[in-house]
């Protein structure tokens, strides 16, 4: 009503000061155009406002469903995240203790020649001359080896005896004997092997020991004395 009353005043002071003379008849037919214009624009301005509203209010109560969804996926990842993380720890700890258990180190020694030939009974033969101490584990200056690791060891002793000699021998583990026998060549020398598959735990030591009487063994060029051992399995 003010934009009307404003607009048909402007008319007038425009037509006044222009001196402008239209017929009445014409000049009523143009405010009522004006007046039916804008009353349409009124309208048409409130069902636009109120379309806008409702379009604003679509929207945001989908942004706050959106926005929940999101709070909803956010947690879910971060669940999803910690959950994985979880999954790879414990794997990597388990790749870790299938490798500590398959890991097998290498132990091996591999000693000949005695210092001295004649081979007292109650000591143990001392292998000097040290070809291979994969693990440093055998001592050339005791004649101990000493295990590292629990498990199955290959022992093997190779012994060359002067004719007529008995070598009263024996292999022991901690003071305890895990095999004993003779050597002895009446017509013939020989050398003779003594292979033994042992469990030996972690520190265990090992020897061979002298029983009975000395023995003179036979050691040259062709005729090795040798004490050697091998891991074969961990455990
Ligand atoms: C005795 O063992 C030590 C240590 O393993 C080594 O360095 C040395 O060469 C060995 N001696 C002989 C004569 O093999």
């Amino acid at each position: 009503m003010y934009v009307f009353t404003l607009t048909l005043f402007v008319t007038l002071v425009i037509q006044q000061t222009s001196g402008f003379k239209e017929p009445e008849c014409s000049r009523y037919h143009y405010e009522e155009q004006i007046l039916e214009r804008v009353v349409r624009m009124g309208m048409e301005f409130k069902y636009q406002k109120k379309d806008v509203t409702n379009i604003l209010e679509t929207v945001a109560a989908k942004l706050d469903a959106f926005s929940k969804e999101l709070q909803v996926l956010k947690r879910e990842n971060e669940e999803l995240k910690s959950s994985l993380r979880d999954e790879v720890q414990i794997s990597i700890s388990d790749l870790e203790k299938v490798k500590e258990k398959s890991f097998l180190p290498i132990v091996f020694f591999n000693s000949k020649n005695v210092a001295d030939t004649t081979v007292k009974a109650g000591h143990t033969i001392v292998f000097t001359e040290t070809l291979v101490n994969d693990g440093n584990a055998y001592d050339n200056t005791t004649g101990i080896f000493t295990a590292p690791e629990d498990g199955i060891y290959l022992v093997s002793l190779h012994m060359c005896v002067k004719n007529k000699q008995n070598l009263y021998y024996g292999l022991v583990i901690d003071g305890k004997e895990s095999l004993r026998g003779e050597m002895y060549e009446y017509r013939a020398v020989t050398c003779n092997s003594v292979q033994q598959l042992l469990t030996i735990k972690a520190g265990n030591r090992v020897w061979i020991q002298v029983y009975v009487k000395d023995a003179v063994l036979l050691q040259s060029a062709i005729h090795w004395n040798m004490f050697s051992a091998f891991l074969l399995n961990k455990g």
